[in-house]
This record gives C-alpha cells, sequence and structure tokens, in this order.
C-alpha cells in the first residue's frame, strides 16, 4: 500500500506505486496473482511493472469498474467494443482486459 505523502508517523510507503512494485519480492512469480484497481493510468503502468517482474498475464487481474453506469446492461455506457463491462466483468483477466483499452 502507498499513498501520495502521509504524516512523519505514516507507517505506509509513499509515492507512486509503480516505484514500489519492483521492491516487491516473491517465492515464486510464476504462481504469484495481482490485482490491479485504481485510475487507468496507474492500472496501465502498474501492470506494465508486473509484466516487467516476470507475472503471467493469465495472473494479472483488473478492474474496469469506473466505467459503469446503470450496472445492468442498459445505458451502453460501459460498453468497449462487444463487451459489456457491467455485465461482462467488471473483473477481466489481462489476457481479456488488455484489449479493452479505451
Ligand atoms: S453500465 Fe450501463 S450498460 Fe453497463
Amino acid at each position: 500500500m502507498t499513498v501520495d505523502c502521509g504524516e512523519a508517523d505514516f507507517e505506509c510507503h509513499t509515492g507512486f506505486v509503480t516505484d514500489h512494485i519492483p521492491k516487491l519480492q516473491f517465492a515464486d512469480i510464476g504462481q504469484a496473482v495481482a490485482i490491479v484497481v485504481g485510475p487507468p493510468a496507474m492500472m496501465h503502468f502498474s501492470t506494465l511493472e508486473l509484466l516487467k517482474m516476470g507475472f503471467k498475464e493469465e495472473n494479472i487481474w483488473i478492474s474496469l469498474e469506473r466505467k459503469m453506469c446503470c450496472g445492468i446492461g442498459k445505458c451502453g455506457h460501459c460498453k468497449i467494443n462487444d463487451v459489456y463491462v457491467c455485465v461482462d466483468g467488471p473483473v477481466f483477466n489481462y489476457t481479456k482486459a488488455k484489449n479493452l483499452i479505451d
């Protein structure tokens, strides 16, 4: 967990999450699973860092929840190509989500 800035006694990391991802250590990167939620730019660059570290695409999950409005497949606000994020997701495996970039 990281925040933009914190008080002196704050016990979390500060700064961009992408600065901290490369510092993470995993016993077996091939078995590690990541769930990425947040603003689009943060999710994009965080996912790139995870891939650089050796995460398998199929072990990364992306939330596209921000695009939802009605949440029941009626308004079309969430539609990317032929996918309704609210009905088909909103969490997608990266192997699919990488093609849902708007
Ligand atoms: S949020 Fe309205 S169709 Fe998906």
